[in-house]
Formats: structure tokens, sequence, C-alpha cells
């Protein structure tokens, strides 16, 4: 008989969440009320932000934001091809031109010296992406952006108390964007957040967010319904109070994991870069391209042996159909690092609900893989 299947990812709610939401649809106050506010003052004060912004997701997050550094028609904005598209997205929802900057091959963000090579007249905003629950090189993205004058966005949606040098992701750039998307180190089902000590683009951001008013019936720009609920707030209070020992479980579980397999000789592991607490949204491991294995094999072997994986992003994501219906051509773009490491990353479960004898199960069908 097969062995029960692990998933890679599971949201972690109990009756604390249950009580809470409860609570507000019996009070009958479910949009913009006291809940959000005191979730975004939470927020603000555990990354470390004078401002927090609640919103309906990480996407609404990243794209008011954007609209607020002043990234439209005809400007561009640097991204890295490693993110999920919404990174992506945001900057097209604008009307503005995403331009692809490599990747560092260690840390898999982005790549600081890259970065500068792309800046043009036409840059309006950098926007790096903490991956996987690592942190982009921070202290030299934010040197490029204070050389050109450009603000940094900081795509914190894979990276919720990821640290570099002792402070929060989320709290280095002009603003930074988080989601509580299910599978998330926290989440309150679909929702976003903006942090950032800029009082302007804060209130900024709520007038967008809410149908561009600043009163019942007048409409100062253009802005769309992208409010959080008084329920989802009410949930997030609950989870961001067990955050950090969800992401302990989550650490502890990675550690252990890649502890007993970063011996094996096919695999290979993203190295952290100095001063980074890593909190492990994926346990990435790679196949070395050397090692005769395939990433398919590996795959083929996980899904035989009962246990979840993900793998994203499978091409470098100038390569998606969608830019070309959008009249972009991104046909001569090639990034070295960013075209020889997407696809061939493998998400392991490492989520807090696992315990040793699931973990080991893993290193066991890992150590029967190399023995194929
Ligand atoms: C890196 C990154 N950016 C943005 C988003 C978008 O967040 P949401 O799904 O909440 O819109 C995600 C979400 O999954 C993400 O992983």
């Amino acid at each position: 008989m097969s062995q029960e299947f692990i998933k890679v990812a599971i949201p972690h709610v109990d009756e604390q969440e249950v009580a809470a939401v409860k609570e507000v649809l019996l009070s009958g106050n479910y949009v913009s009320g006291a809940k959000v506010k005191e979730f975004e003052q939470r927020f603000a004060e555990y990354i470390g932000t004078k401002y927090a912004v609640a919103v309906s997701n990480g996407t609404s997050a990243l794209y008011i934001a954007l609209e607020t550094m002043g990234a439209g028609r005809g400007d561009e904005v640097i991204v890295p091809p490693m993110t999920f598209f919404a990174t992506v997205a945001s900057v097209l929802y604008l009307g503005a031109v995403p331009v692809f900057a490599d990747i560092d091959p260690d840390d898999l963000c982005l790549l600081p010296q890259s970065v500068e090579e792309k800046i043009t007249p036409k840059t309006k905003a950098i926007l790096p992406v903490h991956l996987y629950g690592a942190a982009a090189k921070m202290d030299e993205l934010l040197a490029i952006s204070e050389k050109h004058g450009i603000p940094v966005l900081e795509d914190c949606a894979q990276a919720h108390g990821t640290e570099y040098k002792g402070k929060k992701v989320g709290s280095f750039g002009h603003a930074g964007a988080f989601s509580f998307f299910a599978t998330k180190h926290m989440t309150t089902g679909e929702g976003g957040m903006i942090t950032t000590n800029d009082h302007k683009m804060s209130e900024q951001c709520r007038i967008i967010r809410s149908h561009g008013m600043t009163g019942r019936d007048d409409h100062v720009r253009l802005g769309f319904n992208n409010r959080m609920t008084e329920m989802e707030a009410a949930m997030g209070l609950v989870q961001l109070k067990k955050l950090d020992s969800l992401n302990k479980k989550r650490i502890d579980n990675s550690e252990y994991l890649l502890d007993k397999i970063k011996d094996l000789p096919w695999i290979q592991i993203p190295v952290l870069i100095n001063n980074v607490k890593h909190t492990y949204f994926w346990c990435p491991i790679m196949v070395k391209p050397e090692s005769g294995k395939t990433i398919d094999d590996l795959k083929k072997h996980l899904t035989n042996s009962n246990i979840g994986f993900r793998q994203r992003y499978s091409e470098p994501l100038y390569k998606q159909p969608v830019l070309k219906t959008l009249g972009l051509d991104y046909s001569k773009e090639f990034l070295p690092n960013a075209e020889r490491i997407a696809g061939n990353v493998i998400g392991l479960p490492n989520h807090p609900g696992l315990g040793e004898t699931e973990l080991n199960r893993i290193v066991r069908v890992l150590e029967a893989f190399g023995k194929q």
C-alpha cells in the first residue's frame, strides 16, 4: 500500500481564526473598520515601517504602490525574470514596460550589476523580489536607487518575516508589497499589504484602493475597489501573532531537510547570502546538470513516492506568450543565469505541519533517487 501523500503547503488555521472571523461575522461590520485598521498598525510594527495599507491581494499591493511611484505609460520598471508573473503583470497593468535584469545564482534574487546595466532615463522603479523566502541584496540595490534617484518597491509576497542584516524585508525600499494568499507564511485567504515610511505615499495608496475617493462623493484620482474585508483582517491579526512561531518551524524543517540531503552528489542548494534570515517559503533544491540526473526524473520520482513539490518558474518570464500579445518583443533577451536556472528548482514540502517522520521519509526518497 502506498504511503500517505505529503502536501507541499497547507494553511495553518485553528479555532482562534474561526473565533475571530465569527466575531466579525456576527458584528455585521464587514468593510474598512476597526479590524483592518488594527491589522495595518500591527503589521507595520512587525515589519518596522511607519505605515501599512491593507488591500485585497498581493498583486493590487504591487500595482497600487507602483502607481504612487509614478509608473505609467512609456515608463520602465526593472524586474527579475524568476518570480510569479504577478510581479510583471503589475507593471504591465499600469501600461509600463517590464525590463528584465538577471538573477544572482546564489540567492536567485535580482543581481545588482545587471540592474544597473538596465537603467535608462525611462526607469521609474526597481522591483526586487525576495524569492522563496530569501532576501535580495538590499544594500547594493539601495545604493543604485540612490545614485540614480529611482525608488525601490520590494516584492515581499514570499518573504514574511525574512530579515536582511537584522531588519525585516519590506522596510528597506520606498515601499514593500505582501500577499496573504492561502499558501503563504501567513494567510487571510486572499489579501495583501503595502508597507512604507512615506506618509504621502500611504495616503495615496488608501485613496487608490477605495475608488480614488477622498470623501463619499469625491473621486480625485483613478482607483478601483482593492479593499480588504474585516473578516480577512480579523484572521490576519491572529495569523500575525503566530507568524514567528510558524516561521521557526518552517525554518527548522527546511534546515533539517537540507542538512540531511546536502551531500547527495546530484543535489545543488542555492547558497544563502550572509546576514540573511531566510524564511523558506520554499525549501529549494536544484539538480546538478553534470550529475546525469534531470529535473523531470526527480519530479517523476517524487510523484511516484507520493511527495508533493513545487516547480516554478519553468522559463524566464520574458518568454511568456502574453507579452507578445501586448506588442512587447523580448525575442533577443537572454539573461544567462535565469536561462540556466529557470525550470531547474524544486520546492520540497517544509510547512510547519510536518514532523520528523514525514521529513525523514522525504530524505529517504531523495537518497533513493540518487541510487536509481
Ligand atoms: C512573488 C509574488 N509576487 C506577487 C504575488 C501576488 O500575490 P497575490 O496572489 O496575493 O495577488 C505572488 C503570489 O502568489 C508572488 O509569489
